[in-house]
Order: C-alpha cells, then sequence, then structure tokens
C-alpha cells in the first residue's frame, strides 16, 4: 500500500516558501542576495500589540480558549467589520483561526464535495488551487490579463460558473499583483454573481488596509447587500499589523457556515494562540495610526520600483493600487539569452538566471497561474530595493 494519499499528490508545496528557502541557502553560502520573495512587512509588531501580548502572558492568559476565538476578540472583530467595512456581524457570525490561510481552508474543507468546483482569478495566491484540491474540489482558474491590469472581467467570471461553482474566491488587493478593485469593478463582479444564486462568496481582504494613492478599499457584502448570506468576508491582522508570526486570521459569515468552520478546526487544531488573540484585540482596538505612516513608506518604494522597472526594455511593471507587490511582464525578454548563454525561455528560467546571476530573488509567474511574469514583494528597505531593481537592470541590458 501506498503511504502517501492520493489527494496529496495533487498538490505541490508552496513556491514562494521554496524561492525565500532557495535564497537563505544561497546567503548562507557566502552569496550576496537580495531576497523580494517573501510576502511580510519588513518592520516590527507595533509596541502596543506587543505590550498586550506580554500583559496576556504575565495575567496567566496562556490556557485553551474557545475553539474559535475569544469573546473580547469576536467584539474586536465586529467592531472592526462595522468601522472599517459597513458591514453588522454578530460574534455568533465570527471564527478566529491561526492565520487568514488557517480560516480559507477551514471553509473549503467544510464545504467542499467531490465535483464541486471553485472559481480563482489567475494571477492568484498561490495557495487557493492547491486548497481547494486538499479539499477534494477542482479549481476552476479564470484569467485576468495584463491589459486589464490584471483584474477579472464580468464576462471572465461569467464563463468560469457552471451548475457545479460552489465558491468563487475574490481577492483586492491581490497577492500576486498589488491589484485593487474600484467599488465599480467589484460591483460588475457582484452583478455577475446576483445572477448565480448557488456560487458563495470567499473574499479575502487580507491587504484592506494597505492601499495607496486614492484607492478606495471595498468588499463583496458592502458592494451588493444582498451577497451577505452567501459570503464569508475573510480578514487578518498579519500584513496590516506586521503581525505574520502570531498567526491570527479571522472571518464573518452566516452561523451555519461558521459553525462547520469551528467543527473542521475543533478536530485539528483547536484554539489559535491564546496570547496572540490578546495581541490581536489590541490590534483591532488601539491605535489605528501606524498604518498611514506604513503606506507612506509603502508608496514611496512601490513608485521607486515601478519608476526603476519601467526604464528596462523588454519589461512591463503596471502601477497597482496596494498590497507590496508588482507583477511584470517579462514577454519582451522571453527568447533573448543571458552572457552564459541561458536562454530565457520562459519566466522560471528567467528567475533562477536573475538569482543564480546577481542574487536577485523573485517568484516566477507561473507558480502564480500568469506568465511570463515575476513577482518582486517591496516589503524591504529603500537601499535594498534600489540596489535590487540596478541589478536587475544591469540583468536585463546585458542579455542580447
Ligand atoms: C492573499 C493572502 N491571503 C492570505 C494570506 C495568509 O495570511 P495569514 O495566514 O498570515 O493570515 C496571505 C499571506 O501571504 C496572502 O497573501
Amino acid at each position: 500500500m501506498e503511504l502517501l494519499s492520493k489527494t496529496l499528490a495533487r498538490v505541490k508545496p508552496s513556491p514562494t516558501i521554496a524561492v525565500t528557502q532557495k535564497a537563505a541557502e544561497l546567503k548562507a553560502a557566502g552569496k550576496d542576495v537580495i531576497g523580494l520573495g517573501a510576502g511580510e512587512p519588513d518592520f516590527d509588531t507595533p509596541q502596543n500589540i506587543k505590550d498586550a501580548g506580554i500583559a496576556a502572558i504575565t495575567a496567566g492568559k496562556t490556557k485553551y480558549t474557545a475553539v474559535d476565538g475569544i469573546p473580547e476578540l469576536k467584539q474586536a472583530i465586529c467592531a472592526k467589520f462595522k468601522r472599517d467595512n459597513g458591514l453588522d456581524y454578530t460574534p455568533a457570525q465570527v471564527s478566529v483561526g491561526t492565520g487568514g490561510k488557517q480560516i480559507l481552508y477551514n471553509a473549503l474543507m467544510a464545504t467542499m464535495n467531490p465535483g464541486e468546483e471553485v472559481v480563482i482569478p489567475a494571477p492568484y495566491w498561490v495557495s487557493y488551487p492547491d486548497m481547494v484540491l486538499l479539499a477534494g474540489g477542482t479549481p476552476v482558474i479564470a484569467p485576468a490579463t495584463l491589459e486589464n491590469d490584471f483584474k477579472l472581467t464580468p464576462e471572465a467570471l461569467e464563463e468560469a460558473i457552471t451548475p457545479n461553482t460552489k465558491w468563487f474566491i475574490f481577492n483586492s488587493p491581490s497577492n500576486p499583483t498589488g491589484a485593487g478593485y474600484s467599488w465599480d469593478e467589484l460591483k460588475a463582479l457582484t452583478d455577475v454573481l446576483m445572477r448565480h444564486p448557488h456560487v458563495w462568496v470567499m473574499t479575502d481582504d487580507m491587504y484592506e488596509h494597505l492601499a495607496y494613492d486614492d484607492f478606495k478599499f471595498c468588499t463583496p457584502a458592502q458592494v451588493e447587500p444582498a451577497l451577505y448570506d452567501r459570503t464569508l468576508t475573510v480578514n487578518g491582522v498579519s500584513k496590516a499589523y506586521a503581525m505574520t508570526g502570531w498567526r491570527i486570521g479571522y472571518a464573518a459569515g452566516p452561523e451555519k457556515l461558521i459553525g462547520a468552520m469551528r467543527k473542521v478546526q475543533s478536530q485539528s487544531t483547536s484554539n489559535p494562540c491564546t496570547v496572540s488573540q490578546w495581541a490581536a484585540v489590541e490590534a483591532l482596538n488601539g491605535t489605528q495610526d501606524y498604518i498611514a505612516e506604513n503606506n507612506k513608506m509603502f508608496t514611496r518604494r512601490r513608485n521607486l520600483v515601478v519608476d526603476m522597472l519601467s526604464e528596462i526594455d523588454g519589461i512591463v511593471c503596471p502601477k497597482p493600487e496596494g498590497a507590496f507587490y508588482v507583477y511584470p511582464s517579462i514577454a519582451g525578454l522571453i527568447g533573448k539569452t543571458t552572457p552564459s548563454g541561458v536562454t530565457i525561455t520562459d519566466d522560471e528560467v528567467f528567475a533562477t538566471a536573475l538569482l543564480e546571476d546577481t542574487g536577485v530573488a523573485v517568484v516566477f509567474g507561473a507558480a502564480f497561474g500568469l506568465s511570463p511574469n515575476f513577482r518582486i514583494s517591496y516589503a524591504t528597505s529603500d537601499e535594498a530595493l534600489k540596489e535590487a531593481c540596478t541589478r536587475l537592470q544591469q540583468f536585463c541590458a546585458a542579455l542580447s
């Protein structure tokens, strides 16, 4: 009998984690590496949040809690949804898990049956299709294009929906493109969903607060209140509050779904880390002032990267509305050859040659379902970004 499950054989390990690991190995071997692969802010968790975690430990709040979150955090989450999104949820409609990742996974595990489909716009966050596969469902990829600023059109959504569609996964601002949907763009998608009452909406709003210039974030249940009863609104503290390692994510939706997700969590991990839950209460209820400060820094870095990449012949780099990623196209470089004789046949070859020749680590576009592109995370210092973009310019200029 084969040891490993057939389900697992359909799943690939996370390519973003693989790139980060490869860059770390090269660094350990003494190579001058600039890692632009990691999807986390480069600054520390704010002090008031750390203090809340320390206070929780000191007060002995270190035991099991209710499976899907302490009442204080659920209250803070309800207040956040009202404050930021104009959405009314009760604590019974809220689930807290070990990161947004577990929340998304719980929701899929709680709902998917063989033969059922999940529509995922590409480029997508690497985990969506594999999570759907792990849950026994079938991912259906709905392509978005560079020409449309990586945003799904209503026509492409309509085309992807079948009688077997259970979920539509929506992510704005997006990982990996940074694309953020305006109210009107999202309304065009929710209009399609209104014509298909059997389709549920899983919106991943993880990058809500990382929005730049005059971009205004909006979420499906806010844009189309009639979708409220079939929407799971997912969010978390990882990105906005630099809390990636604390592992707290959450969602709100219909009680029946939240209860089913609780069942999955109760038989897998039980409650998310108690200390982290108390820190997350402070993140959501405490000052939000540093978000605007951080966004000034991210805006500057985004502009720096977009400007420097746009100077490169063969690269097209749209300026995204949010998150901390850019997703340039290298269509103009395909077929060219590096000085060491490597022909750039696709974006994976490009990323490997770039890392080996210049030490700049990026993630190739095929991992996110749209090629030929690559993803840069600009959640790193201005100096590192300048140096990395200079090396990219030199690498591309040397292609023939
Ligand atoms: C689009 C998106 N969703 C969800 C997550 C999961 O975040 P966490 O599990 O840290 O809450 C990430 C993290 O990279 C992400 O980029």
